[in-house]
């Protein structure tokens, strides 16, 4: 791939004097979903599929830009001077995002760069090739100038600049799998205080298989947004009588006897499933650990319940892959995966039976919603590396 990568550089931008072949993951998120904006646990893992980038310093303040995945648009020039949010909606504002992030946090980015960049996830599939090109950029900046950045704080920065800069008001899950990636691990992590901890995923004589709805989803134009107010109103409402920083503080019980607090009816939806989601992906990383996958099988199908009923992000594409998987004959469990409304789910399939799930869920998928759904048999890869 990296030469690959070099040979597309010399293409576009001349030659490859001083460039260097970078590489950041995807991920894809096993259990916990929605619980990372309410202070819970979620359980990740990088894959092997990912961005690949081939960049260089400039000696002037220029910024050019080229995506292989959208050729038709071009090298995209800009400059350190131009970096204002929101400016224009194509790919670039995600890598401009982060050179704005850096500087915001006094790490002003000293020169310009040439920056090539090719992904193998599918684009809006709900695995993350946004903040795959956000881990990508910081990891690029603090190789090009030296800033002093662990790879934690590159996810957080990545987060700020979804958040600050292209308006999504996302968590910091996607950006620390990216940046966190470890192979063959998924990472458990406490998303109120960012302690977390490496699980190995060993799944003997099954795999993780991805099913992509193509159903594009934009997560800014999306109702992601409202999700979190919903939530944030229940915990305001929650903490008239309690006193919790987030959702994620509550047992099963505890919000049983508190929920009638929750003046709308709506937000106790979703604060039920941000709650129960938590625990779902606590008891789902013990299971693992003593090797119960088929338990953990059964809180993934819960998961996409919960997710389908009480939170309202899935939508007859993802139900339908879920639902058809479920069907099938060695699928330990299944259930959508990111933001929702539209991407990709993640079933956990024995070998025997991946090559009938493909079959099975692919032909009935195309039936009910006439078009076709993209599988992909992943791997856990690690973190963003220099090639
Ligand atoms: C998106 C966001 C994450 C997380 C998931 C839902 O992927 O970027 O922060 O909230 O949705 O679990």
């Amino acid at each position: 791939m990296k030469e690959m990568m070099l040979r597309k550089f010399a293409e576009v931008f001349g030659d490859t004097e001083g460039v260097k072949a970078y590489f950041a993951p995807g991920r894809v998120n096993l259990i916990g979903e929605h619980t990372d904006y309410n202070g819970g646990h979620v359980f990740p893992c990088a894959l092997t599929i990912g961005t690949y980038a081939a960049a260089r310093k400039r000696q002037d303040n220029r910024l050019r830009f080229y995506s292989v995945n959208f050729e038709e648009l071009g090298v995209i020039e800009s400059s350190l001077e131009d970096l204002k949010p929101y400016k224009e909606a194509d790919w670039t504002n995600y890598p401009k995002g982060v050179i704005w992030a850096f500087a915001q946090k006094g790490m002003e980015v000293p020169g310009g760069m040439d920056l090539l960049l090719y992904g193998n996830i599918p684009n809006g599939s709900g695995l993350s090739s946004s903040a795959s090109v956000e881990v990508l950029t910081g990891f690029i900046l603090r190789d090009m100038f030296g800033f002093p950045v662990d790879n934690e704080e590159l996810a957080l920065i990545g987060q700020f600049s979804e958040n600050r800069f292209n308006g999504v008001n996302c968590g910091i899950m996607d950006q620390f799998a990216i940046a966190m990636g470890k192979a063959g691990h998924a990472i458990f992590l406490d998303t109120s205080n960012l302690s977390y901890e490496y699980a190995p995923v060993r799944l003997e004589d099954a795999k993780i298989v991805i099913a992509c709805s193509n159903k594009k989803r934009g997560l800014g134009d999306s109702k992601y947004n409202e999700r979190r107010q919903e939530c944030e109103k229940a915990l305001r409402d929650l903490q008239r009588i309690v006193d919790i920083k987030s959702l994620g503080e509550l047992s099963e019980e505890e919000f049983e006897t508190l929920e009638g607090v929750i003046s709308d009816p709506v937000a106790i939806r979703r604060a039920r499933h941000a709650v129960y989601e938590n625990r779902r992906a606590v008891k789902a990383v013990e299971a693992l650990k003593e090797n119960r996958i088929e338990f953990f099988g059964k809180l993934m199908n819960n998961s996409h319940i919960s997710l389908r009923d009480d939170y309202e992000v899935t939508g007859v594409e993802l139900d339908t892959l879920v639902e058809e998987a479920w069907k099938v004959d060695g699928v330990i469990g299944s259930r959508m995966t990111g933001a929702g409304f539209g991407g990709c789910t993640v079933s956990i399939v024995k070998d025997k039976a991946i090559d009938t799930f493909i079959e099975q869920v692919g032909a009935a998928y195309e039936k009910k919603i006439g078009y076709k759904a993209d599988f992909y048999v992943v791997e856990i890869g690690g973190g963003p590396t220099v090639l």
